[in-house]
């Protein structure tokens, strides 16, 4: 499995262009699969998880055809999605096992075709992540859910109907199987305390250009007016907001200065709220965000995660690792997922002064410095955690299983080498 290699002590300083948005691309993927027409998607990021979700739509029967593009400076991926017909409508347990948002699925082939199986994605590192909301939610739209044999059988012979649906967690996935389902739903469906997730606005966005009525984008409740059939579009995927508020700590932490290209500050509002209670200088522009935090003093923040427009569950193992180094301590309380700082036994190997209290809180007190040490990645955003402590770490870092890294970050070690990191990938052919 390949490597990073990472000597500390460079201050990172110039220019990273943001991709677009892994989550946002996910379900938009997903959404194609609602109409029999030509669905274009830009601006898409080259992630493995992209990889894996176009092989499950091959497997549905999904024409899929790409080319490689330029927008606003930074080299993407431009893919069109074209679902004539199904060869299948199964979501086999090999494809779910390894990314659950393979579960984007459920929603659009329930809508359009009444039927699917979805094997049920099972827990995963950060927590059992179960999909009761999916579920209860497709039964009170009329559909009759079956689970057998570790798969969820759906079906929906007379088609789905509206319903008034009051979730009691914001569920960003809940939200977009349904909005993808209700589209093609008869009569009106609601949704209360639906997620407020920027990913979610972007993907209700194309789904009124592919001639979906949903109003109410952008905040808790959500109705959307059934409508006999979808047709085809071409969409642009928002800013990755989680890739660019990791770069923002990686400029922060060093003491460096950064300019995101590309992303969208108004998606940041909290992250960039703490960031500068911390100490660190950000300036808001149309297309790109300044992180200035040269000769800074950093202090320790509280933060608390939560549903957005709250701070980012994504960017708590990157902001736990920024206030390692920062004066006096910080309290970093995670709302969202039940076991999600598996960060802190690799960080505490680097010298770190944290202790976590029943998976829920963590004090952390800061140090003076952190020392070089191999480490292990567990999970997508923790994994870049240890990055970034690689950064400042005296000596050389290397952190093992990044293939969790890749699922996430678009070309990481080529965007950091960029601003000056000393950071290198070793593949696994070159340990031999
Ligand atoms: C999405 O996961 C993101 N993934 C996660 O990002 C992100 O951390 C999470 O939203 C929260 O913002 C994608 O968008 C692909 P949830 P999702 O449903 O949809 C519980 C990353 O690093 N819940 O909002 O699975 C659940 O267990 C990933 O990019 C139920 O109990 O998150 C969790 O505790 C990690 N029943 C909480 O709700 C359900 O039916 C929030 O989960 C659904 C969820």
């Amino acid at each position: 499995m390949d490597r990073l290699k990472i000597r500390g002590g460079k201050r990172l300083e110039g220019k990273i262009y943001i991709s677009g948005a892994k989550n946002a691309a996910l379900p938009l993927i997903c959404a194609s699969l609602l109409t029999d027409e030509k669905v274009i998607l830009t601006n898409m990021p080259m992630l493995s998880d992209i990889k894996s979700m176009n092989l499950l739509l091959e497997e549905l029967g999904t024409v899929i055809e790409s080319k490689d593009e330029i927008i606003d400076g930074n080299p993407c991926k431009n893919y069109t999605y074209y679902t004539p017909e199904f060869k299948s409508l199964v979501a086999p347990y090999d494809f779910v096992r390894k990314m659950r948002a393979s579960y984007y699925v459920l929603g659009p082939l329930l809508a359009r075709k009444g039927y699917v199986e979805l094997s049920l994605p099972g827990g995963c590192a950060i927590g059992a992540r179960p999909m009761d909301i999916h579920l209860s939610a497709l039964e009170q739209m009329g559909a009759t859910i079956e689970i057998k044999n570790g798969y969820v059988i759906a079906k929906a012979e007379k088609g789905l109907h509206g319903a008034h649906l009051v979730f009691n967690i914001a569920s960003v996935g809940a939200t977009c199987n349904i909005l993808m389902a209700a589209t093609l739903a008869k009569g009106q469906t609601i949704i209360e305390n639906a997620a407020r997730e920027p990913e979610i606005g972007d993907l209700a966005k194309m789904l009124n250009s592919m001639g979906a009525k949903i109003s109410g984008i952008g905040s808790s409740v959500l109705q959307i007016d059934g409508v006999e059939r979808l047709r085809g579009t071409i969409h642009k995927v928002i800013a990755d907001r989680i890739e660019a508020g990791s770069y923002a700590v990686a400029a922060a932490i060093t003491r460096g200065r950064i300019e995101l290209i590309n992303a969208q500050a108004e998606t940041l509002q909290t992250p960039i709220k703490i960031l500068r209670q911390t100490g660190v200088n950000i300036e808001e522009n149309e297309r790109s965000i300044i992180v200035d935090a040269k000769g800074c003093t950093l202090t320790g923040q509280d933060i608390i995660t939560d549903y957005y427009p709250g701070f980012p569950t994504d960017l708590q193992a990157q902001f736990l690792t920024l206030m390692l180094t920062a004066n006096g301590a910080s309290m970093v309380t995670e709302t969202i997922f039940e076991n999600r700082f598996m960060h802190v036994p690799e960080l505490l190997r680097m010298g770190a002064n944290i202790n976590v209290h029943r998976h829920a809180s963590a004090i952390v007190r800061g140090v003076d410095k952190l020392n070089a040490a191999p480490v292990m990645a567990t999970d997508l955003r923790a994994s870049f955690a240890l990055v970034l402590a690689g950064l400042i770490a005296e000596g050389e870092t290397v952190v093992n299983r990044i293939y969790h890294l890749d699922r996430g970050y678009e070309k990481l070690e080529e965007k950091l080498r960029s601003v000056g990191a000393d950071i290198e990938r070793i593949k696994d052919s070159e340990e031999e």
